[in-house]
């Protein structure tokens, strides 16, 4: 099939597409329909389909005479370790941690939160809530105490399962004490807490915690438990426009079909090809394809702890990529931004054999074209750029370079994949012309492997997407086709920021600042930052009469935030100031002050209340 038939099919007939591509599954009950429309908004992928996830990222292999190959390669230049599953050792592992969780009680259904840093226990864990039918919520370790907390309350786990420490290039982050607070903090509290013992940093367990090496010791193996496809998988946060987190839902037999399918169609990866996705377990990007989809394909999937910089040095993703056989790469642009800098010739790439290597795929935030040019020009080998969510599981828009590759065009992903009818739409929800601004969508039904709602909040799934544009999807994305249907995205339209490729709300920071007892208002915006994509910055005015020092203030404000919501959320810099500028109606003109801090020519809006404000603030804004 070539591209246009295959986009064609999807959306023509979207159910006989996906029952088709719902063959690359092992079933144990084989679905006989492909979309539930009947509670629409709410569709749900093969209704009557029964499986197991993880046997059919595991023990499908083995059973096919694989066990040999290898499943997993761990590589962590940070611990000076390398380890190699095979699929049958990984399967072992996850059988017997599976019965270390239903030891504890964990069955079908119930929730089990994962609080680890890029080690394999991570995978082992995850894979071992999906072969027992239970729902995993990985939260990634740079997260603080309170945000940890947020997701435990929110998700209400039986379990949780974290490691010791993490680490950060030469630091030891200790994790223990975080989720020791975390649980302090959380008005629900889990039965048990299983905790993996690093050499690095060993934690000292209380009555509620339960040695990781001990319990497996004992453990007996679970078996496969067959799931409805329609049941949740995993439940994983992701910032919104608040500092409440919206809690994705993933189904099992929809997420497994779009997967299975993707790795060939998307990422030209099939069995026994290794696939290098240098991300976290902690995002979307990880879930999908550094655990699920090379697993589901039988592929190998490698497993980086480490920096693309520094860890010791910028030639470590070439080692690894010469090192394992890396076909397929898949990082975040900043990743890129970061070697560049350091290695602007690439002269370390050079020092390997990357002739192996087929594609470069990134993701999580816009692909600037010199990065683009950067990479392609360093590799010889086609960079794909492509458009996805947490939301989505999969990508929406991309160079669907495993049916038939398109010609790039830099600064856009691409075209959208099978699956995904993505239109433009403005604000009166008519389509806009070729070239034009406007919001990204989807017409609904969403592919399979897209959220079917959010975790226990059917009405904030509604609002948050489906409401703005009756049969829609809202991406929260802006930007626009061109006259040949390639898309091309601008920018988020919410207070979503990307930093470093990691998704962060500023509305989420500006409750923090808020809550200082000096500050009377404050607003936090995402400002361009040539190696992290954006970084916030964030501004306050004190409250009147207040006698605290305005630098002492500021230090404490990056502290909370570090505190609060996480080392990972960069606000680094946050200026006290006389006033911020509003509309007449009192709405923080917030886009005008990052148009300014960004050095654009930003007109201020005629519906600005005091225009001496802008100007006052411009030099703060600048930097000058
Ligand atoms: N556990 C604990 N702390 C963490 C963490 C984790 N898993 N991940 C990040 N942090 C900390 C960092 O140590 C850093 O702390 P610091 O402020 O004390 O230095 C802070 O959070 C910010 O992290 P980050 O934005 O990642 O900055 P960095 O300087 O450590 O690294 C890059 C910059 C570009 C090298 C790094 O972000 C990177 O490799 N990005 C790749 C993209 C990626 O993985 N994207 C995910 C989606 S595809
Ligand atoms: P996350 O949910 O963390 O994967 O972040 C999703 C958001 O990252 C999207 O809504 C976009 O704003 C941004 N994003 C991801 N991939 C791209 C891309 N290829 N180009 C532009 N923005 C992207």
């Amino acid at each position: 099939m070539s591209y246009e038939e295959a986009f064609r099919a999807s959306v023509e007939d979207p159910e006989g597409f996906w029952l088709a591509a719902a063959r690359g599954i092992d079933w144990d009950v084989e679905p006989a329909r492909g979309l539930d429309r009947r509670r629409a908004p709410f569709y749900r992928w093969f209704p009557d389909g029964e499986l197991n996830v993880c046997r059919n990222a595991l023990d499908r292999h083995v059973d096919a005479g694989r066990g040999e190959q290898a499943a997993l390669v761990y590589d962590s230049p940070v611990t000076g370790t390398r380890q190699t599953f095979t699929y049958e050792e990984l399967r072992d592992q996850v059988a017997v941690f599976a019965g270390v969780l239903a030891g504890l009680g964990v069955g079908r259904g119930d929730r089990v939160v994962v609080y680890m840093p890029m080690v394999p226990e991570a995978v082992v864990a995850m894979l071992a809530c999906a072969r027992i039918g239970a729902v995993h919520s990985v939260v990634f370790g740079g997260f603080a105490a309170n945000e940890l907390a947020v997701r435990i309350d929110d998700a209400e786990p039986k379990v949780v399962v974290a490691a010791s420490c993490g680490i950060e290039g030469s630091r030891v982050v200790p994790y223990k004490p975080l989720l020791d607070r975390a649980v302090e903090l959380a008005t629900h509290r889990p039965e048990a807490c299983v905790v993996l013992q690093r050499p690095q940093w060993e934690a000292t367990l209380g009555p509620r915690d339960v040695d990781w090496a001990q319990a497996v010791r004992t453990a007996r193996p679970a078996a496969c438990v067959s799931v409805a496809a329609t049941d949740p998988l995993y439940i994983l946060y992701t910032s919104g426009t608040t500092g409440r987190p919206k809690g994705v839902v993933r189904d099992s037999g929809g997420y497994a079909v779009a997967l299975r399918w993707s790795m060939e169609a998307v990422y030209d990866v099939g069995p026994g090809e290794v696939m290098f996705t240098a991300s976290d377990v902690g995002w979307v990007v990880g879930h999908s394809y550094i655990v699920y989809g090379p697993l589901l394909a039988g592929a190998t999937t490698v497993l980086y702890e480490g920096k693309p910089v520094g860890t010791p040095d910028a030639g470590q993703f070439w080692r690894v990529v010469q090192e394992h056989g890396v076909k397929t790469l898949f990082t975040a642009p900043t990743a890129f931004r970061a070697i560049k800098k350091v290695d602007p010739k690439g002269e370390l790439a050079r020092r390997y054999d990357l002739s192996g290597l087929r594609y470069l795929f990134l993701a999580g935030e816009r692909l600037d074209p010199e990065t683009y040019h950067w990479a392609g020009e360093l590799l010889g080998i086609p960079v794909v750029d492509h458009w996805w969510q947490t939301e989505t599981g999969w990508p929406i828009v991309a160079n669907p370079v495993g049916i038939e590759a398109a010609p790039m065009k830099a600064g856009s992903p691409t075209l959208p994949l099978p699956g995904w009818d993505v239109r433009v739409l403005d604000a009166a929800g008519a389509p806009v012309p070729a070239g034009v601004d406007g919001a990204i969508v989807v017409k609904l039904p969403m592919p399979p492997g897209a959220l079917p709602t959010l975790w226990n909040d059917d009405e904030r799934f509604l609002s948050s997407y489906l409401s703005t544009y009756e049969g829609f999807y809202l991406t929260g994305d802006g930007g626009h086709l061109d006259e040949d249907g390639y898309v091309f995205v601008m920018g988020r339209t919410d207070d979503v920021i990307n930093v470093a490729g990691h998704r962060l709300s500023t509305g989420g920071m500006e409750e923090v600042l808020a809550s200082h007892p000096d500050v009377a208002e404050c607003a936090v915006i995402g400002v361009a930052d040539s190696l992290k994509g954006q970084v916030p910055r964030g501004f306050v005015v004190l409250k009147a009469g207040t006698a605290a020092d305005p630098a002492v203030v500021e230090a404490e404000l990056v502290q909370l935030v570090r505190d609060r919501i996480g080392a990972v959320a960069s606000l680094k810099d946050v200026a006290v100031v006389a006033a911020l500028p509003k509309t007449r109606s009192g709405k923080i003109l917030r886009r005008t002050m990052r148009g300014i801090a960004d050095g654009l020519d930003e007109p201020v809006p005629s519906t600005v209340e005091d225009a001496s404000v802008v100007e006052a603030l411009r030099p703060v804004l600048r930097r000058e």
